[in-house]
């Protein structure tokens, strides 16, 4: 939720592969951390005030009550791997949101998981839980090098059900050949670099017997607004008992940040989640990649960083 943090303890800090390191987080006060669903995501706040969302990586039963992250180093990336990789150390004290889920394991008979370097972060407990459901799984993991790939060690004693797929040793992993036996009714859960993900979304639009579930990391293409739409209005706070206005042009979580309120933003641009609100009253004009088309129907939820409002008035639960 937007608004609400709270802290964590890094207990732990280890190096799981090359460029990859896991944190053990706990609460402070040796009490448990939320559960989590296997797929769900954390938000963390880093030291320079950058927000990121990691995957949890722990088993559901795994250390109940503490949550797992694994971080892959990425110079390239936006600040928030490298501060991690260069900031974070056992000890510190970190506030976090969530865990929220966007990723559900959806009940299947035959799963079929495709992992992609990090993308194995939030599979990985996806695997036991599918264990424990009794369900028929495979998972198809590609690394660039066996060094860098993560948890390799853990999914060992899960046998001939993981394939490794370095790309030195191997090449590119064949989607085409993972995914020609995929049974008619079964559920592929993909989670990597975007090229992996196009290129599975691609395979599986011509397999009407599976159904393909992704994470979404950059903004879908958006319609144009419609001229006229961008207009002011209020934004009424009903917990702070605040009213802010927006103004048009301005987004709400500008307005909102401008009139002093503290909100929980990362991506900025409607794709990661981390400013989802709840709307009390109002119609809210939504103008996000994330949220699905059944939860812009309902209109009890909007993302402040891009979604605006279709009347004068939205009354927002912060
Ligand atoms: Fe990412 Fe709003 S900050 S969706």
């Amino acid at each position: 939720m937007a608004g609400d943090t709270f802290e964590v303890l890094v207990r732990e800090r280890t190096e799981l592969a090359a460029g990859v390191i896991g944190l053990e987080l706990v609460a402070p006060d040796g009490g448990a951390l939320p559960p989590a669903e296997p797929g769900a995501h954390i938000d963390l706040i880093l030291p320079s005030g950058l927000v990121r969302q990691f995957s949890l990586c722990g088993a559901p039963d795994d250390r109940a009550g503490t949550w797992r992250i694994a971080v892959l180093r990425e110079p390239g990336g936006r600040g928030g791997s490298v501060e991690v990789h260069d900031e974070v150390a056992a000890d510190m004290r970190l506030r976090a949101a969530g865990p929220r889920n966007r990723f559900p394991l959806l009940p299947a008979d035959d799963l079929l998981f495709i992992a992609g370097g990090i993308g194995i972060t939030p599979l990985l407990p996806m695997l036991a839980e599918a264990e424990r459901r009794g369900s028929r799984w495979h998972l198809v993991y590609g690394g660039r090098t066996r060094a860098s790939m993560a948890f390799l060690t853990e999914l060992a004693r899960y046998g001939d059900r993981v394939t490794v797929v370095p790309q030195d040793e191997y090449g590119l992993l064949d989607l085409d050949g993972v995914l020609s036996g995929a049974p008619a009714g079964g559920r592929v859960y993909c989670c990597g670099p975007e090229p992996l993900l196009q290129a599975v979304r691609e395979r599986c639009d011509a397999l009407p017997q599976v159904t393909l579930h992704t994470e979404r990391f950059s903004a879908a293409a958006r319609d144009a607004v419609p001229e006229g739409t961008d207009t002011s209005f209020e934004a009424v706070l009903e917990r702070s008992g605040k009213t802010v206005l927006v103004p048009a042009g301005t987004s709400v979580l500008k307005a909102l940040r401008n009139a002093g309120v503290a909100v929980l933003a990362s991506c900025e641009e409607g794709t990661c989640g981390t400013c989802e609100t709840t709307v009390l009253q109002g119609t809210p004009e939504h103008r996000d990649s994330l949220l699905t088309p059944d939860e812009h129907a309902a209109g009890d939820l909007m993302l402040i960083c891009v979604s605006r409002s279709r009347g004068p008035r939205l009354v927002l639960d912060l």
